[in-house]
């Protein structure tokens, strides 16, 4: 199988369990169920499930029920995208090749529907069927850590936000990127992991895979808003500059960021040393996460 089948197929198979783990669009009350699906199903990547999905196929055969996993990991990504997209946070028009959520919905109902995707996370992790109430405690703190203040993808968004026209440091620049996208990204493999039972080295191995991709993650982003179309992108392109934001490609300029995002490549595929062929789609998806072009 190519990566573009393997990635179709893991692609539906977690569409079909997000369809499931959310209510229908004419459940009571409506509005808050159309807003959630209608920026859930909106075209992402699914990067964050692939990842999960890779990471627990890396560590065992045939992890049944990983999807639901998977699910968890992108309502949380997609509420984050709700409310980074809001005239409070980032003020954006565009996203995943539609208007925003506050835009079709308004500000309240965005709001809430990010809000709704968080909570809803959290249900699918504590009701998943095929794994243990220890496992499901720890897989529910690795996402709530990540989601939060303290090197979280929350914590970055604060430091992105107060980082708006200061001057972009190297120092500040990382700590921003790798809580606002490392985290998750990080949370995304461990969690893939945990789920299919990985030992100490194999997690620790997997963690510093993460933390290599989630970086070179951001990076890209970055280098995609200076260099891509709105239209290529689904997202507005050049926000970065127009907000004055802390990226790589102001601290460093573009060359430099991408020549850093390869290292980070590398420094991934190192990471994976200790797995064999089994591992072979997360070395894959670390390759496409810094060789895409949207
Ligand atoms: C965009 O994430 C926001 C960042 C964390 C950089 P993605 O590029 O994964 O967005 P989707 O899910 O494909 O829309
Ligand atoms: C957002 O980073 C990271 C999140 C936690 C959502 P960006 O603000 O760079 O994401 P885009 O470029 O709008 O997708
Ligand atoms: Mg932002
Ligand atoms: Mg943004
Ligand atoms: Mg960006």
């Amino acid at each position: 199988m190519t990566l573009a089948e393997y990635m179709a197929a893991e692609q539906k198979a977690v569409d079909a369990a997000l369809d499931r783990w959310v209510p229908r669009e004419d459940q009571n009350p409506a509005t808050i169920h159309r807003a959630m699906r209608y920026s859930l199903f909106a075209g992402g990547k699914r990067i964050r499930p692939l990842l999960a999905i890779a990471a627990a196929q890396a560590v065992s055969d045939a992890p049944v029920g990983i999807e639901s996993c998977a699910c968890a990991l992108e309502m949380i990504h997609t509420y984050s995208l709700i409310h980074d997209d809001l005239p409070a946070l980032d003020n954006d028009d565009l996203r995943r090749g539609r208007p925003t959520c506050h835009k079709v919905f308004g500000d309240a109902m965005a709001i809430l529907a990010g809000d709704a995707l968080l909570t809803l996370a959290f249900e699918v992790l504590s009701k998943m069927d095929h794994t243990d109430a220890t496992r499901r405690i720890e897989l529910v703190r690795e996402l709530a850590s990540a989601s939060g203040t303290v090197d979280g993808m929350i914590g970055g968004q604060v430091n992105d936000i107060e980082g708006e026209g200061k001057h972009p440091t190297a120092r500040l620049l990382e700590s921003i990127h790798r809580a606002k996208t490392g985290a998750l990204l990080r949370a995304s493999v461990r969690m893939g992991g945990i789920y299919a039972g990985a030992n100490a080295d194999q997690l620790d191995a997997l963690t510093s895979f993460g933390e290599h991709v989630g970086l070179a993650f951001q990076m890209v982003d970055d280098i995609l808003d200076v260099e891509q179309s709105s239209e290529a992108l689904g997202k507005t392109a050049g926000k970065d500059a127009a907000q004055k934001k802390i990226t790589f490609p102001a601290v460093y300029g573009i060359e430099r960021s991408r020549e850093m995002a390869e290292e980070e490549r590398l420094a991934a595929h190192l990471a994976l040393q200790p797995f064999d062929d089994r591992a072979q789609r997360l070395r894959q998806l670390a390759d496409l996460v810094v060789r895409r072009q949207a």
